[in-house]
């Protein structure tokens, strides 16, 4: 629906016509990049380290000579300011000095041994302040720590399924691939490639915001967890509605499901993450990415009523073996890299300057909106902002994903692109490091006026 109001005042062939000279000046600019395209395909399956890789706006990959702060320098010399920041693992700016100082020292005092180092206990402490759980284990990446915590869940409870939301994303755990077809019946997220399992088997999946659907969901006490991102981050931003998560606490302590709250995004919004800004009260919760400032760690809490009752399902013989767990989870090296990195870049400080910049960057948007009276909206999450081409805020993943313009996308990321500006890719999403500046954020403004002006 709304894409038809969008091609009411949208030219497509406009559209067309413009995109193709983007991709021409895109070509023009990035000779290097294309020529290690070239060479990378004859080794790299796609010509990429990761696959989605390639699904940025240009029709190769920029290749990165260096990055430091807010800003990269590609191949060809072109000079960036990262509004992506590696899709949050770098909401720290890249290379934060405080964190590469201590890789330094780390690093030659040992990278990994399977045995802990004094300073992990300093990083539980201080996750026990930031998020209020009492225990804690690390992984490697944020995608581990959900499958850990829903295998501990499903230990704890001897239930099978786990609930999630339309259109959530929470890494590639097998069982959160599913969604709500048109007439709201669950199946394998189109194109989730070689499930391990119809996640219908394993995964009940229900849209946000919809209390009553929860209910039901529950009610048949299948359900060993709900994995949830407190506010949607992955089809756009969607917050909940007054009292959702109040409801949501109640409806899994009611049918006696665990309540994991995935941090990994939202993390954006205070140094404790949505949980600790809102008071949220999960069994368990999660979160990677930002931690260790871009070197891999992740992390995973949960409650003392969880640790109790899973001592009393545990064999510590079997951990070893036992499913949950990595050889290099917890290394000495992004041990260190992450007390750094809360130590002194995700600081309160932090958060305050960064979530200000990010209301000038949300502002500035939405002078261009109104100037042009377009049908779009930009939200803000604390240190997050992403515009939407539609004229009112989403409720849940399935309105959202109705709204997917993915050429009108392609040109925005593009236009921005070829005047040395990175928006998270995917959909238009921004975040603020510690050293974006202003000029960094009006020099988005000016570019993204400049793109809506080419089109109307
Ligand atoms: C909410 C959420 N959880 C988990 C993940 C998985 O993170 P990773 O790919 O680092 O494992 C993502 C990735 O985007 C995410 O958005």
């Amino acid at each position: 629906m709304v894409k038809k109001n969008m091609s009411q005042t949208l030219d497509r062939s406009k559209l067309e016509t413009l995109l193709r000279q983007e991709e021409e000046l895109f070509h023009k600019n990035h000779p290097k990049s294309f020529e290690l395209y070239q060479r990378a395909r004859k080794s790299l399956y796609g010509g990429v380290p990761m696959l989605w890789m390639i699904r940025w706006a240009g029709s190769f990959p920029v290749f990165v000579k260096e990055a430091k702060g807010a800003h990269f320098t590609d191949v060809d010399g072109n000079t960036y300011v990262d509004f992506c920041l590696g899709d949050t693992g770098a909401m720290t700016g890249h290379a934060p000095e405080a964190t590469v100082k201590a890789i330094n020292e780390q690093i030659q005092k040992g990278i990994t041994l399977m045995l802990p180092y004094e300073d992990v206990i300093w990083v539980g402490e201080e996750l026990q302040r930031r998020f209020g759980l009492p225990f804690w284990q690390f992984a490697l990446t944020a995608t581990d720590a959900n499958r850990f915590v829903l295998r501990m869940a499903r230990l704890i409870t001897g239930r099978k399924k786990i609930l999630v939301f339309n259109y959530c994303y929470h890494g590639s755990v097998d069982e959160t691939f599913i969604t709500l077809d048109e007439e709201g019946t669950p199946i394998s997220r189109p194109n989730n490639m070689g499930p391990q399992i119809d996640p219908r088997e394993t995964t009940k999946v229900i849209e946000f915001n919809d209390i009553g659907a929860l209910e039901i969901a529950l009610s048949s006490g299948e359900v060993a967890a709900v994995l949830a991102e407190p506010v949607m981050t992955n089809i756009g931003i969607i917050h909940p509605d007054e009292g959702y998560h109040q409801a949501l606490r109640e409806l899994t302590r009611k049918y006696g499901t665990y309540l994991i709250i995935d941090e990994t995004h939202t993390i954006c919004t205070s140094p404790g993450g949505y949980t600790a800004a809102h008071g949220l009260q999960p069994d368990f919760l999660t979160l990677g990415k930002p931690l260790a400032g871009g070197v891999p760690a992740a992390i995973y809490g949960f409650t003392e009523e969880v640790s109790k009752a899973f001592e009393a399902k545990l064999c510590v013989e079997d951990s070893d073996v036992g499913g949950i767990g990595g050889t290099l989870a917890g290394n000495a090296l992004s041990i260190a890299a992450m007390k750094a990195t809360l130590q002194n870049v995700l600081t309160e400080d932090f958060y305050a300057k960064a979530t200000k910049l990010q209301e000038q960057f949300t502002e500035g948007v939405q002078g261009v909106i109104k100037e042009f009276n377009l049908p779009w909206i930009v939200k803000q999450l604390g240190n997050r902002s992403e515009y939407w081409f539609r004229p009112n805020p989403p409720k849940n993943g399935g309105e959202a994903h109705a709204a997917v313009d993915p050429e009108l996308d392609r040109y925005m990321h593009l236009y921005a692109l070829n005047r040395g500006i990175l928006m998270t890719p995917f959909h238009n999403m921004a975040l603020i490091s510690p050293e974006t500046t202003k000029e960094d954020v009006d020099h988005h403004t000016k570019i993204f006026r400049e793109a809506v002006a080419s089109l109307f």
